[in-house]
């Protein structure tokens, strides 16, 4: 099975001093996956996410990600690795408060160069999956939270990425709302979407993954899959 992350001796140091935030790590993570990364906090949970997101640079080592070189590419290059490649999730969901559902959704299609037809029809087409078409016309200030992640999801895939990411996507959410992101998150890997949730919640990581680490000081310190997909 092809590898979608492959980190080879990976470290990230904001500073000279003493030891790294991460790594020096080996982690690969293969098509289909669904990776929940736990541990706590000042870890390294956002640092790892942020390096294979390409938001981030390592100070050695190797970062793989889709087949490309990550760590090697130049601004621009990984800028579009990022558009076209990474889908990202955040705890504080992060649309845009004055464009509507439908047009956050739509808006990473619009910025990779796609038809405005084919966009439209994409997001359409998430906007039904996730059960957020009613809001289509919506603004994102109008929504409860869990609304709100399901609209960030929805803008995470329209690229189709090769890995979704996604940063404690239910930390802001009620108990229910939870609930119902932590359920689409299991739909997305049952359809085959490779994905590296970050959590500190180990029941969402036992629900929606098929494998989970731990990092402490940056190291790994678990690594253990699920015997079956649910
Ligand atoms: N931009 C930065 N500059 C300097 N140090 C940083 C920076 N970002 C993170 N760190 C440090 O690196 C370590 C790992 O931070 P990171 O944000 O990856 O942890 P985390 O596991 O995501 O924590 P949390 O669960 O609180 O989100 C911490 O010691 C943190 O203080
Ligand atoms: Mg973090």
């Amino acid at each position: 099975m092809t590898d979608v992350i492959e980190l080879a001796g990976a470290a990230k140091r904001y500073d000279n001093a003493g030891t790294p935030a991460l790594g020096p790590l080996d982690l690969a993570v293969a098509e289909g996956e669904a990776l929940a990364v736990t541990g706590p906090s000042g870890s390294g949970k956002s640092t790892l996410l942020n390096l294979v997101a390409g938001l981030d640079k390592p100070t050695e080592g190797a970062v793989t990600v889709a087949g490309e070189r990550i760590d090697r590419l130049g601004e621009h290059a990984l800028a579009r690795f990022r558009r076209e490649r990474i889908g990202m999730v955040f705890q504080f969901f992060n649309l845009l408060d004055d464009l509507t559902v439908a047009d956050n959704i739509r808006l990473p299609a619009q910025l990779t160069g796609a038809a405005r037809r084919k966009a439209a029809a994409r997001a359409d087409e998430l906007m039904e999956l996730l059960g957020i078409t009613r809001h289509a016309r919506a603004y994102p200030g109008r929504l409860s939270g869990g609304e709100r992640q399901r609209v960030a999801v929805a803008r995470a895939l329209v690229n189709r990425p090769a890995l979704l990411l996604a940063d404690e996507p239910t930390g802001a959410l009620d108990t229910a709302s939870g609930h119902d992101v932590r359920e689409l998150l299991v739909e997305l890997h049952r359809g085959g979407q490779t994905l590296v949730l970050v959590t500190h919640d180990m029941a969402l990581a036992r629900a929606c993954a098929s494998r989970t680490i731990q990092l402490v000081d940056g190291r790994l310190s678990l690594d253990t899959r699920a015997e079956a997909v649910r």
